[in-house]
C-alpha cells in the first residue's frame, strides 16, 4: 500500500540542496517503485499538481507530476529544449503554503528524462505543464518559486487561486 510522505516545509535546508543524479544501474529499483508509488499517493492527497524528491527530505532528482493522462514519474528529467516565448502564470507549492505568486517560464519545454525501467525518453510540454515542469526541475537545484515571483500574495480566507493555463 502507497503511504502519504510527510511534505517538508519552507525554509527546510533539504529544499535548498542541489539534487544528486540517480544511477539506475546502482540504484535500487525496488526502491524507487516504491518511492514513486508513495510520491503520487502523497501529490494526489496533497492536492498537489507536481512533487520533488527534495519535498519528501530526499536529495535525489526524481519528479511526479500530473498529467490529464495520469502522474508521471521522472527520474534525472532535464529539459533539453525551451521556447523563446515566456509567459506568467500563478503558482503555489506544497512546501510554502498559503503563498501564490505569478512566475514567468518558458511557454513550451521539451523534457528528457528516465522511465522506472531505465528508459530514457522524452516529452514535450506546454502551458500548466510546462509550468509544473519548470516549478518541479526547479526543486532539483534548491530553487523555490518564491525566488521568482513576480510578486507574493498570502492566501486570505475563502480565496482560491486560479490557476493560468495559458
Ligand atoms: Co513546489
Amino acid at each position: 500500500m502507497p503511504k502519504i510522505l510527510k511534505v517538508i516545509k519552507n525554509p527546510h535546508p533539504s529544499l535548498r540542496k542541489k539534487s544528486k543524479e540517480v544511477d539506475l544501474k546502482k540504484d535500487n529499483l525496488t526502491g524507487l517503485e516504491k518511492l514513486c508509488d508513495d510520491m503520487v499517493e502523497t501529490m494526489l492527497k496533497s492536492d498537489g499538481i507536481g512533487l520533488a524528491a527534495p519535498q519528501i527530505s530526499k536529495n535525489i532528482r526524481v519528479i511526479v507530476v500530473k498529467t490529464k493522462d495520469g502522474p508521471i514519474f521522472m527520474i534525472n528529467p532535464e529539459l533539453i529544449s525551451k521556447s523563446l516565448l515566456k509567459e506568467f502564470g500563478e503558482e503555489g507549492c506544497l512546501s510554502v503554503p498559503h503563498f501564490y505568486g505569478q512566475v514567468k517560464r518558458h511557454k513550451k519545454v521539451t523534457c528528457q528524462f528516465c522511465k522506472i525501467t531505465g528508459e530514457k525518453t522524452k516529452l514535450k510540454a506546454e502551458g500548466l505543464f510546462a509550468r509544473v515542469l519548470q516549478h518541479e526541475i526547479d526543486h532539483l537545484d534548491g530553487v523555490l518559486f518564491i525566488d521568482k515571483a513576480k510578486k507574493l500574495v498570502e492566501e486570505e480566507h475563502g480565496y482560491k487561486p486560479q490557476r493560468n493555463d495559458k
